[in-house]
């Protein structure tokens, strides 16, 4: 039987014939996990330190597999490293380049192993790595995120029920209903990370091992709490990258929302912000144009990310146990989804503390919408009517405004006791926008008093954290 080419030989005795080239090209991943690397290292370390443990390496093997995985190591962080497409993947281009180096000991390597548990170590390596940074860039856009809101406890804009004006709140108010969205996202973040921080190796293909491993020695060398409890789960189980994307998914959709009201706002019609220059572009043909490319590109990036997380689940939907090579399919859109969060997660980190609201402009838009037609309701029930009485008598109030162009506020008593007697000089007090907002004094309402403490408790529950 004839020797076929260096991939072949990985698996080659059983083969009559190479593998066709396309094909090989087709079930290559390399291109790919190749970004792995790093942490199929630390895996193969970890392992080759077990099996010396174990009595199934001597110390003068472990030494030469840790000292040539050194080398790996370094010439693919210098850039040197030859990546082969018919070494087929991360795992067999290092471990063939080891054997290079040291000769036959890293044959040894994959003693008690097999790559099935060896990539399901891999990504969940690589995913915990990326959830932690994700971790801290989260945490500082909530930062930038309340400290914008405790500057503008006393900013008023108009809040809105389907984009009409609907009742006065203010400024920092709005922005802490974003982080409440980020704060559940940050929940959502570690209880993937909970889950996922188990050890599948030792799982070996799928059945486990003859040789006498010690899986809690490689778990715990690689920082997982503890090994995953049964094999042919642990090389099957993909539930963390969906856990994973779902996270992101939502995540990118409460950026879109925020991108949403960004781009709205800073449109000539609304002005309520400025975005500084650096976030926006110039049109090639629109002078006066600058356009919020920031906040619309985070928006538009929803799509692929929802699409990753849908991926996903088609991957895995109807596989039978164990391994199948479907699972290879997992890396692209779990690469991607971090890439995304993380390219978003930090322009809106930098783009959020430079938000400039214009006062002004918000309070006009405030004033302008009768948002304190509920105030003169809850005034007139006071004073004794019932609210859908009281609600038909703003009605008329409000109906008179459209048709007079004046706000509540800006009528004369005489004007406003015609719609009702019960009216008086006091009324004042509810109609202005800071009475209006001051008197929603409860936990999570909009009075600054409130959004003073909201904010200050939003900012002690991030420094609670662990890093
Ligand atoms: N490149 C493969 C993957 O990403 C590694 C595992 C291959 N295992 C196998 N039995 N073919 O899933």
């Amino acid at each position: 039987m004839s020797k076929h080419k260096d991939s072949n030989t990985l698996w080659g005795g059983r083969f009559a014939e190479p593998t066709d080239q396309f094909v090989q090209r087709f079930t290559a991943s390399v291109q790919f996990d190749q970004r792995m690397a790093q942490d199929d290292i630390q895996g193969s370390r970890a392992h080759a330190d077990m099996l010396c443990a174990v009595g199934v390496l001597t110390e003068d093997e472990r030494t030469q597999i840790q000292g040539g995985l050194d080398r790996v190591l370094t010439e693919i962080e210098d850039g040197q490293f030859q990546w082969s497409i018919e070494r087929e993947d991360v795992h067999m281009n290092i471990e063939a380049r080891l054997t290079e180096l040291i000769g036959n000991t890293g044959k040894k390597l994959h003693t008690g192993r097999s790559r099935n548990d060896q990539v399901a170590t891999d990504i969940r390596l690589h995913l915990r790595a990326a959830i932690d940074v994700i971790g801290l860039e989260l945490t500082r856009l909530q930062r930038g995120t309340i400290e914008l809101a405790a500057n503008h406890c006393d900013t008023i804009m108009p809040g809105f029920t389907h984009l009409q004006t609907a009742q006065p709140v203010v400024f920092g108010h709005h922005l802490l209903a974003w982080n409440e969205m980020l704060e559940r996202d940050y929940g959502r973040l570690i209880d993937c990370r909970a889950r996922l921080n188990q050890s599948p190796l030792g799982a070996a293909a799928l059945a486990g091992t003859t040789y006498p491993i010690d899986r809690e020695m490689t778990a715990h060398a690689l920082g997982f709490d503890r090994p995953t409890v049964n094999s042919l789960d642990s090389v099957s189980d993909r539930d963390f990258a969906i856990e994973f994307c779902s996270f992101a998914a939502l995540l990118m959709t409460h950026l879109s929302r925020m991108s949403e009201e960004l781009v709205l706002w800073t449109s000539a019609q609304f002005n309520f912000i400025a975005l500084p220059d650096r976030f926006c572009t110039g049109s090639s043909i629109m002078p006066q144009k600058k356009n919020p490319d920031v906040p619309e590109l985070v928006r538009g990036k929803v799509g692929r990310v929802n699409g990753h997380l849908v991926s996903l689940l088609t991957l895995m939907k109807s596989q039978p146990l164990a391994y199948n090579k479907d699972n290879q399919e997992d890396k692209e859109p779990i690469f991607d989804t971090i890439d995304t969060v993380l390219g978003s997660l930090r322009a809106f980190a930098d783009m959020i503390p430079a938000v400039v609201p214009r006062k002004e402009q918000m309070r006009e838009a405030a004033r302008r919408g009768f948002s304190t037609a509920t105030d003169l309701a809850d005034y007139l029930v006071r004073k004794g009517l019932p609210f859908r009485d009281a609600h038909e008598v703003v009605g008329m109030a409000v109906g008179h405004g459209v048709e007079t162009d004046t706000d509540l506020a800006d009528m004369s008593l005489a004007t406003l006791q015609q719609f009702s007697a019960d009216i008086e000089a006091d009324v004042f007090d509810v109609l202005t926008l800071e009475g209006s907002v001051a008197a929603r004094d409860h936990l999570g309402g909009t009075a600054p008093r409130q959004v003073r403490a909201a904010a200050k408790t939003a900012l002690q529950r991030l420094e609670e954290r662990t890093p």
